[in-house]
Formats: structure tokens, C-alpha cells, sequence
């Protein structure tokens, strides 16, 4: 096949790139704003890429979908500080410019694999009606079903709603596509994927990370953990091996079992608090990272308003329901919450010593090592080692 990766440079691109160059002669055509992720598939005969932007790019993007198969389109701003920051360039980009892509797949009668979010599910019905329910944490309230969970986003003056709104109306207008010009259409929700070069690479900085980075710069600093309004909220964190073993199967799909289908990508049994995430991650470095001398550090708690400003409201609890991945794809998640994290924190631990022992100003290639499940059980904390 010839595959168009739009977003190819980024974590998930990134990796995807790397695991359809693995399954044999499709031809992998790349795109983004950057690069550096893609230094391990640089020079593999059946990898292109492309540097550009896609504001500025129409030309070069429509004649690399042109000659696609199936394009996969992962371009968006993910982070929610950048939500709260510009909602303007988040819609400008995540809708708009999305919503150009998806037209040049219509116009050239091309399949697209569209990266939505598990965010456009929003809250729960426990986040706001609490007080009416018999049981307000029943896992039900926040098992999210494809086509049949309603979605409840906040009001307008909570902007952060913006990348949810805006990934919602993309996927409204797929399906519309596809209902009337046979839009041949897959999309994607993933559940917070986690793993190596996830935001920022250890010899780049990144002001606007996801939990996980933030984390783990405090771990690799001994800058404290901060957790947003207690960290009470709940995710279901994913390995990125897990997600891409699921995603990689919809990109090759012949059958056309995934047309005008959505698909939860997720760990269903991987729910923490972010209060949990912190103590568990504090623990395994701890544990497995922490050279003697280096400070562990502090867990303290900031308020919403002081984290991100105005406009930042939470999505308190999600978990997928990955039946229809089941069903499907017959994909299974592999690794466990330990194992996810353990695997997500060794690359940047390596890594970052790597980098702070090399004379060399460029930084070095990133060692691509996939954790193996083998191998990890070996060395598995218990969760009663963990959190005591
Ligand atoms: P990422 O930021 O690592 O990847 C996005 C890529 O888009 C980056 O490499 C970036 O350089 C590129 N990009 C941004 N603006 C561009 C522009 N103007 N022109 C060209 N390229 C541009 O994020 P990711 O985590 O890999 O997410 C990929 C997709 O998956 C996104 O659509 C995101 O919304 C969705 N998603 C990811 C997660 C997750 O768990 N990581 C969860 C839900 C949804
Ligand atoms: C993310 C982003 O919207 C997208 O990358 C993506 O669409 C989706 O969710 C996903 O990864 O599935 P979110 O999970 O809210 O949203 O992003 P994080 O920044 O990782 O925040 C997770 C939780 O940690 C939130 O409750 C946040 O308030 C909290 N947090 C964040 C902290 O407690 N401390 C921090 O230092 C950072």
C-alpha cells in the first residue's frame, strides 16, 4: 500500500511510521512541521518525508494524497494548556485545516483514517448530576460506548471544550461525507496513550506537555509533582505499542470492515486517579531509576485557575469500551498500568543520561527499544511494593 502520514513526526506518527515499515513493502509517505521523532525510520528505502506546513502546503498534501492509498491524518494541537492558551489557532488547526484534508480525500476518492480524541465523549453524567445518582462512581457512568454515548462538554467560557468541539464536528462531518459522497472513512479515538517520545524528546523542552511529561520532568529535576485540583480526575492510560497495534490494523484494512466505523483505542483496565499516576510513578523511580543522591519529589496540589488560568475545566473519568476493537480487529491491550509506565519512564530516564553524558551538542539517536512483556515481568513491582 501507499500510506500518507499527516502528522508522521509527532508521538503517534512517530511510531505508526515505524510499525507499517515493519510489516513488509508498504510505502510510507510523511508529513509534519518536524522531525526529530523520526530519526530511527531516516533512510529506510520505503520512507519518504516531507517537511511543510499544512497552512501553507495545499499543493504538496494534495498530490501526496493523490498518490495515497489511504491517508492517515494525525496533524492537530493536543495539549490542554494550548486549548485554555489559543482556542482560535486549536479550532483554526484541529477543524479547519482537518476538515481540508478530509475534502481532498472526497475530491480523490481516497480512504481516510481520521485521528479523532476520547476527549469529544467530555464529562460524565456523574460530573454533573452527583448528587441524583444511587451510585456516582459505577464505571458504567463512564464506560464510552462509539455510537452510543451522548457527548456533555462545558460552556463556552470553559474554552478548553474547543479541541473536543472541534474534533466533534470533524467527525460530524465525515460521517456526513460519507452518507452522501460514500466517504470512505475510519476514525480514531484514542485514550491517552502514553510512551516513548510522547511531547518532547530529553533534549528538547516542551512548556505545554501532557501529565506524563510534566511528571516526569519533575522526577528527572526534583521539581515538585503538581497535581491539578487534587488529581482526582481518572484516565485510562494506554501503551503506545498497545494503541498502535490496534491503529496499524485499520490503516491496513483490505476488508472494508473499518469503513464509517469509529474505534475507542484504549486500556479499559488501565483507570488511575492522577493522584495515583503520581504516587505509582514516584515509586517506580524510585524503585528502578533513582541513582543514590537524587532527590524524589514532592506531590503538592495547585488549583485549575493557577495550573492553566481561566477557561480550564476537566474531563473527570473516561474509559473505553473497546468491544467493537474486540469484535473487529480482534485486538487485546497487552501491558498493565506498571508496565505501561514503566516502559513510558525507562526511555526518558535512559535517554536523558544518555544525553547529559555525551560531549555531542546534537542529541543522539534514540535507542528504539519496545518493552516486551517477557522481559518486563521479570522485573514487575507489585502494586503492594509500589503503594504501600
Ligand atoms: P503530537 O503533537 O505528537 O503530533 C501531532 C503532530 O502534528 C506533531 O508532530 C506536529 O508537529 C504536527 N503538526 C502540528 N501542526 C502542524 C502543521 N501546521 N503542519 C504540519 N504538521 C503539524 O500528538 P500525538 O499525541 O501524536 O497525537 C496525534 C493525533 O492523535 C492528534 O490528532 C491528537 O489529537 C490525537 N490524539 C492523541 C492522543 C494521545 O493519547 N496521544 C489522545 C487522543 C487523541
Ligand atoms: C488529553 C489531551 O486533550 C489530548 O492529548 C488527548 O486528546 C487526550 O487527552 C488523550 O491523551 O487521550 P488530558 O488527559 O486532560 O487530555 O491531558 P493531560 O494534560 O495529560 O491531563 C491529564 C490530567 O492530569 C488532567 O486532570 C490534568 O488536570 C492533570 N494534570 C496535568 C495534573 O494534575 N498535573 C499536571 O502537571 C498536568
Amino acid at each position: 500500500m501507499n500510506i500518507c502520514l499527516l502528522g508522521a513526526g509527532g508521538f503517534i506518527g512517530s511510531h505508526l511510521a515505524e510499525w507499517l515499515l515493519r510489516q513488509g513493502d508498504h510505502h510510507v509517505v510523511g508529513f509534519d512541521l518536524l522531525d526529530d521523532k523520526l530519526k530511527h525510520v531516516r533512510g529506510v528505502a520505503n520512507f519518504e518525508f516531507f517537511r511543510g506546513d499544512i497552512r501553507k502546503s495545499a499543493a504538496e498534501v494534495q498530490q501526496m494524497i493523490r498518490e495515497a492509498d489511504v491517508v492517515v491524518d494525525l496533524i492537530a494541537y493536543v495539549n490542554p494548556s494550548l486549548y485554555v492558551k489559543m482556542p482560535l489557532q486549536v479550532f483554526q488547526l484541529n477543524f479547519t485545516q482537518n476538515l481540508k484534508i478530509a475534502e481532498w480525500c472526497v475530491a480523490e476518492g481516497r480512504r481516510l483514517v481520521q485521528f479523532s480524541s476520547c476527549e469529544v465523549y467530555g464529562k460524565t453524567l456523574a460530573a454533573i448530576a452527583r448528587n441524583h445518582l444511587a451510585d456516582p462512581d459505577d464505571p458504567q457512568l463512564a464506560l464510552f460506548d462509539e455510537d452510543r454515548t451522548d457527548f456533555i462538554l462545558g460552556p463556552l467560557d470553559k474554552h478548553r471544550w474547543i479541541y473536543a468541539s472541534a474534533k466533534q464536528l470533524l467527525e460530524r462531518v465525515l460521517h456526513a461525507y460519507g452518507l452522501e459522497n460514500q466517504l470512505r472513512y475510519s476514525i480514531i479515538r484514542p485514550f491517552n496513550f502514553i510512551g516513548p517520545r510522547i511531547d518532547y524528546l530529553p533534549s528538547a523542552e516542551d512548556e505545554n506537555p501532557r501529565v506524563f511529561s510534566h511528571f516526569m520532568t519533575a522526577l528527572l529535576t526534583g521539581a515538585p509533582m503538581k497535581l491539578v485540583n487534587g488529581g482526582s480526575s481518572r484516565r485510562c492510560y494506554t501503551y503506545i505499542d498497545d494503541g498502535i497495534e490496534c491503529i496499524g490494523r485499520v490503516v491496513l484494512d483490505h476488508s472494508g470492515v473499518c469503513d464509517r466505523q469509529v474505534f475507542n483505542v484504549g486500556n479499559p483496565s488501565n483507570e488511575v486517579s492522577i493522584r495515583d499516576l503520581a504516587v505509582r510513578m514516584r515509586a517506580i523511580y524510585d524503585q528502578y531509576f533513582r541513582r543514590s543522591g537524587d532527590p524524589l519529589p514532592d506531590i503538592v496540589c495547585v488549583s485549575a485557575a493557577e495550573f492553566y488560568g481561566h477557561g480550564y475545566e476537566d474531563s473527570d473519568r473516561r474509559i473505553p469500551d473497546i468491544a467493537k476493537a474486540r469484535t473487529l480487529l480482534h485486538w487485546e491491550p497487552r501491558f498493565d498500568i506498571d508496565e505501561t509506565l514503566y516502559g513510558s519512564m525507562r526511555y526518558y530516564v535512559e535517554e536523558t543520561r544518555k544525553a547529559s553524558c555525551t560531549s555531542e551538542s546534537t542529541p543522539r539517536q534514540p535507542s528504539v527499544e519496545l518493552t516486551d512483556r517477557r522481559q518486563l515481568e521479570v522485573d514487575q513491582p507489585t502494586l503492594d511494593q509500589l503503594c504501600p
